[in-house]
């Protein structure tokens, strides 16, 4: 039994073949509309979402199976003291699979080691976020037709951001992959992924503060909001929350091809402004993550569709 709680869980290979699985779902629906008929998915989110737990839940229905689940810790035995080990236990008799996302970095690998089904990491604290990453990918691979050779922009709250800690670690194994990382000084990049990912596999980045020095260059601007619930200050977050906008003046300066992604939800950092842009993917992307979790689930539970 197989478990994603990082992108590396994966190979390359392993990879490529579950991002050629996510582009025929996209291109024959019809194909996979029973695949999954009689299982059950769980979505225990310990912490808010919209895109990740329902595009989980259109995933799970696209396949013709059934979804159950809570969307809250409140809502859940964790109000009471459960743990996360219990919990996945006793979820384990319910359902096939899960996808969980908890507040506590690490929280969805404790559970799996005493799970009977499948668990996904959703999503856990300021860590990773393994399936936001295969949509990355998915709509990296779509839009620019592969995943090596890029010069890649990664911009906002890198220090919290989950979403670019699991890229980061997943594009490193392709070649000719360049980061330009731009934050304020306090939000850069944790040092783990400095010194441990990039340095010690000799990924060639840079670090800058401003958006304008680093647009003309990049086939991908990755933008992200600044995190909010892990700041341990108001004043600070507000501090940093409108550091970057990106608006039509800063996109005059990117190239004719760049993409510009974000994994939502967006805050000020993207101006509406950009939205009609047609370098603008991250309504696009966001559309990619039900394809690639249909192909995830249809992995996990080793369901195979001729
Ligand atoms: C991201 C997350 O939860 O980390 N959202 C998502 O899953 N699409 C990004 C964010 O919340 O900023």
């Amino acid at each position: 039994m197989q478990h994603l709680m990082s992108p590396l869980d994966l190979s390359v290979e392993e990879l490529d073949k579950l991002l050629t699985l996510a582009n025929d779902i996209e291109n024959n629906p019809r194909k996979y509309a029973h695949a999954c008929e009689g299982k059950k998915l769980a979505t225990c989110f310990y912490e808010p979402s919209t895109r990740t737990r329902l595009s989980f839940e259109a995933a799970m229905l696209n396949l013709g199976g059934s979804i159950l689940g809570f969307s809250s810790a409140d809502s859940s035995s964790a109000a009471k003291g459960e743990s996360v080990s219990d919990t996945i236990r006793v979820i384990s008799c319910y359902a096939d699979i899960c996808a969980m996302r908890h507040p506590k970095e690490g929280a969805p690998l404790v559970a799996s080691e005493k799970s009977a089904i499948p668990v996904i990491n959703a999503g856990d604290g300021g860590h990773q976020h393994p399936t936001q990453t295969l949509t990355d990918l998915l709509t990296i691979r779509s839009l620019k037709g592969r995943l090596d050779n890029l010069k890649i922009g990664l911009c906002g709250d890198l220090k919290f951001g989950r979403t670019v800690h699991s890229l980061i670690h997943a594009l490193i194994r392709y070649p000719d992959i360049q980061f330009t990382l731009i934050s304020p000084e306090e939000l850069r990049v944790p040092s783990y992924i400095r010194e441990d990912v990039l340095r010690k596999n000799d990924v060639p980045f840079r670090e800058v503060e401003r958006l304008e020095d680093a647009m003309a260059d990049l086939d991908i601007l990755y933008m992200t909001r600044v995190q909010k619930e892990r700041f341990f200050n108001e004043d600070d977050y507000v501090r940093m929350k409108d550091f970057y906008i990106l608006n039509k003046k800063k996109m005059s300066l990117a190239k004719e091809d760049m993409i510009v992604m974000h994994p939502l939800p967006r805050v000020n950092e993207i101006s509406v402004e950009v939205d009609d842009d047609p370098r603008a993917a991250y309504f696009r992307q966001a559309q990619y993550g039900v394809y690639v979790r249909m192909a995830l689930i249809l992995t996990l539970l080793e369901v195979d569709v001729c």
